[in-house]
This record gives C-alpha cells, sequence and structure tokens, in this order.
C-alpha cells in the first residue's frame, strides 16, 4: 500500500541511498513525453529494447550532418574525424567494462552476432567430435540455436544447466557436467525472460578450474549495472547497444587477447585484411580482423555517447533505484487477483514475468496497449525455458532507470482492468 508519507521515486531521495532525479532523467528521454493509445507513454518493455537519449539521437545526426565518411580508408579530414569517433568508442567500451586492451573490443550487430562469432571461430576451430558444451536452461535462443548448429556439425553434446522452480541454475549440476569432454561454457549473466541474476564469476570460476573459457550474455546486465570483465574474468562477454540506451545494429564482443589472436575470421572482406593476392590473403590485427566491410558507423558513434551517458549516472543510484522498482512492482502485482510471477530468484533484475489466471500473456499485453502501456507478452525468444515451466508463455514488464513508482502504479491498475474484463 502507497501512503502519502511514502516517497514516490519520481525524484525521490531516501535517507543514506544514492538517488536519482527522475525529472531530469526523463527529460533527456524525449520518446517518454508522447502518449500512446491517447494516454501517456508506460514504457515497460525495456529488455526488448530501451528508449534513447537526446544526447545518442543528436550524436548520429552530426555524424551524418557534419563528419559522415568511411573509417579506416580515406586520408581525408572527414574519414580521419570518422575513423577518430569510432575508435573513440572503442575506448570508451574499453573503460566502461575495464577490458584490459582495446583489441579485446570488437564491433559485431549484438549479442546474436557475437555468440555466433564465438561458435563460428573459436567453435569451430576447438570443439570436435565427442566434445561437449554447456548452456543452461533460462538462455535466450541466441545462445543455444549457434551451439545446437555447432554441435550437430561437430557431432558434439550440447548439455543443459537446469535450473530451480524459482529459475535459479542448479550449481551443482553444473559443476558435475564439467569435464575433460567440455569445451566452451556459454552462459546467460542476466535472464530476459526471469530477471535471475546468474552468478557469474562463480560459474567462470569453476570452468576455469579444468581450463574450461566461458562465454558470458550480458545484454540484460549492462544496461543495470556495471560490469568488470576482468573482474569476472570470462574469456568472452557479448551485449547489445541497444539495451543499453544506444542504437540498434551495434553490440559488442569483448575477447580474451590471448584466445581472439588464435581465432580464425569470421566474415570476410574490406578492412580485416593486411593483404590480398589470389593466392593468398593475410588477415588484418586485432579488432580489426573481425569486422569486415564498412561498419555500422553512426551506430558506433551513437553507442559512445550511450556509454557517455550512463558514466553521467551514480550507477550505485541505478541499481538502488532500480531495486526499488522490482520490489514494489513484485509486492502490487502479486497482489492482483490470478496473477502468478515465474522467476522469483533471490538475485534479480528488474523484470517481471507474469501469469493471470484464465487469460493468455498476449491478451494482458493488448489490454494494457489500451491504456497506454508497453510490456511484451511471448516467449521472449526462450521457448526451451517457458517448456521447464509449462507455459508457452508470459507477459513480461521490464524496468529501466527512468521508470517511475507512478508506472508500476499504471501498470497495476491495468492489470486490474485484465482482471475485472476476464473475471
Ligand atoms: N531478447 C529481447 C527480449 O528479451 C528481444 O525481449
Amino acid at each position: 500500500m502507497k501512503t502519502a508519507s511514502q516517497p514516490t521515486s519520481m525524484g525521490a531521495t531516501r535517507p543514506g541511498r544514492p538517488s536519482l532525479d527522475l525529472k531530469k532523467i526523463r527529460e533527456d528521454f524525449p520518446i517518454l513525453g508522447r502518449t500512446a493509445r491517447g494516454k501517456p507513454l508506460v514504457y515497460l518493455d525495456n529488455a526488448a529494447t530501451s528508449q534513447k537519449p537526446q544526447a545518442v539521437i543528436d550524436a548520429m545526426s552530426h555524424y551524418y550532418s557534419s563528419f559522415n565518411a568511411n573509417v579506416h580508408r580515406g586520408v581525408h579530414q572527414l574519414s580521419e574525424e570518422a575513423t577518430k569517433a569510432y575508435e573513440g568508442t572503442r575506448d570508451k567500451i574499453r573503460e566502461h567494462i575495464n577490458a584490459r586492451d582495446r583489441k579485446e573490443i570488437i564491433f559485431v550487430r549484438g549479442t546474436t552476432e557475437a555468440t555466433n562469432l564465438v561458435a563460428q571461430t573459436y567453435g569451430r576451430k576447438n570443439v570436435a567430435e565427442g566434445d561437449e558444451v554447456i548452456i543452461t536452461t533460462m538462455e535466450h535462443h541466441s545462445n543455444i540455436v549457434p551451439w545446437q548448429i555447432l554441435c550437430e556439425e561437430k557431432k558434439a553434446t550440447l548439455r543443459v544447466v537446469p535450473i530451480t522452480d524459482e529459475g535459479e541454475l542448479i550449481l551443482e549440476e553444473y559443476e558435475k557436467m564439467l569435464g575433460p569432454k567440455t569445451r566452451l561454457v556459454s552462459v546467460v549473466h542476466v535472464s530476459n525472460s526471469l530477471g535471475t541474476i546468474n552468478p557469474a564469476r562463480k560459474i567462470v570460476e569453476l570452468a576455469h578450474r579444468q581450463g574450461i573459457p566461458v562465454l558470458l550474455d550480458g545484454a540484460q546486465a549492462l544496461p543495470h549495472f556495471r560490469v568488470d570483465v576482468q573482474d569476472l574474468d570470462c574469456d568472452f562477454y557479448a551485449f547489445s547497444g541497444h539495451k543499453m540506451f544506444g542504437p540498434t545494429g551495434i553490440g559488442i564482443l569483448y575477447g580474451k587477447l590471448s584466445l581472439l589472436e588464435e581465432m580464425p575470421p569470421y566474415q570476410t572482406g574490406g578492412d580485416m585484411i593486411k593483404s590480398v593476392t589470389f593466392e593468398k590473403t593475410l588477415y588484418n590485427e586485432l579488432p580489426y580482423r573481425f569486422e569486415a566491410g564498412t561498419p555500422i558507423i553512426a551506430g558506433v558513434v551513437g553507442l559512445g555517447a550511450a556509454v557517455d551517458y550512463l558514466r553521467g549516472l551514480d550507477p550505485d543510484a541505478v541499481v538502488a533505484h532500480e531495486q526499488d522498482l522490482l520490489r514494489y512492482a513484485t509486492r502490487e502485482v502479486s497482489a492482483v487477483p490470478g496473477v502468478r510471477l515465474v522467476g522469483t530468484a533471490k538475485e534479480k533484475g528488474s523484470v517481471l514475468s507474469m501469469l493471470m489466471e484464465g487469460v493468455h500473456p498476449h491478451d494482458i499485453g493488448t489490454i494494457l496497449d489500451h491504456e497506454g502501456i508497453a510490456i511484451r507478452a511471448g516467449h521472449h525468444c526462450t521457448q526451451p525455458l517457458m517448456q521447464r515451466f509449462g507455459v508457452d508463455a508470459t507477459a513480461r514488464a521490464s524496468f529501466a532507470f527512468y521508470n517511475t513508482r507512478e508506472e508500476v502504479d499504471a501498470l497495476v491498475a491495468g492489470l486490474h482492468k485484465v482482471a475485472k474484463v476476464f473475471g
């Protein structure tokens, strides 16, 4: 129950807790001021894609209006400026995730391309008949299918770590699976469907004890908390720009230099070569070896602006605010008649997957949409996970730092409406 004495998150300050200036933050995101279906937009589909601050939109527009040119190729001023901005983002990312070397930062289209890159290069080189690759029940399709294809091709086995009813990994089972046949472990850091934050450091440590490399899918981590790849000691880390307030079409594969150096190229063509004759091609050095063709330069520039924006926020305040939203929403949503939450791990990011008795998740999504509330209804690209819970879909609300308790209230009111319509 919200009482008058309980501060709302809109500009809320709580003694002893870091806080965000939500009013100002929301003004930075122009889209948050619009309406949807004639109602103020309540955007709770951040796990699908986040909204963009004006600074990101401006940076991309500035690139096209002021220094649009190809990178790494021209001797002219425009190309020099474009290259500087492009490579500048690489430095920002390196610093943001605390990678040792800028060569460890590869620009890709997104998390999906990052996992495909590792499967098709590291995987094809190192996985052979009889070997095993380990993933978990809560993986996104983009961290299942690339390994399935690889394992089929190589006659290797894909092993899947089970989860509890709360949506937590069963670590003892994981530990038992690790062995001399394991070539790689690929695990989601934060589940897009359940919100579970996996014990990434522990997962890496257990694999490393047996010399097995680990890829972490961090698509749902970077938008919510700081990630330090050296601290995690992971071998690969994949994430997408568009979920962390940057543009679509750009993402990052971080890889330890020693591994990247040994990996064959992924896509081939311009920029990834040192020299080409019809007899032989010599490949370029890292990171360019994995960046064939003209990249999405505006996207890279926009991602740089997104990182600048994120670094301007107090990370502790972001976590505190999102955890407050999650706790509040969990309590209020659970109190709606017929609602059950899927994914109740102790360590959770700001995701609420819901089921309502007798109501299909798509109907929940449609009725909320009429209230101007955007959520996602479906399998969230995690069909095996849905099967684990015996459902084909959930209705998922996912929060970002710019969301407010008032928006949670709107969601809860919308859910009451759903309950009434179907009641
Ligand atoms: N993987 C994104 C989601 O969870 C698209 O919605």
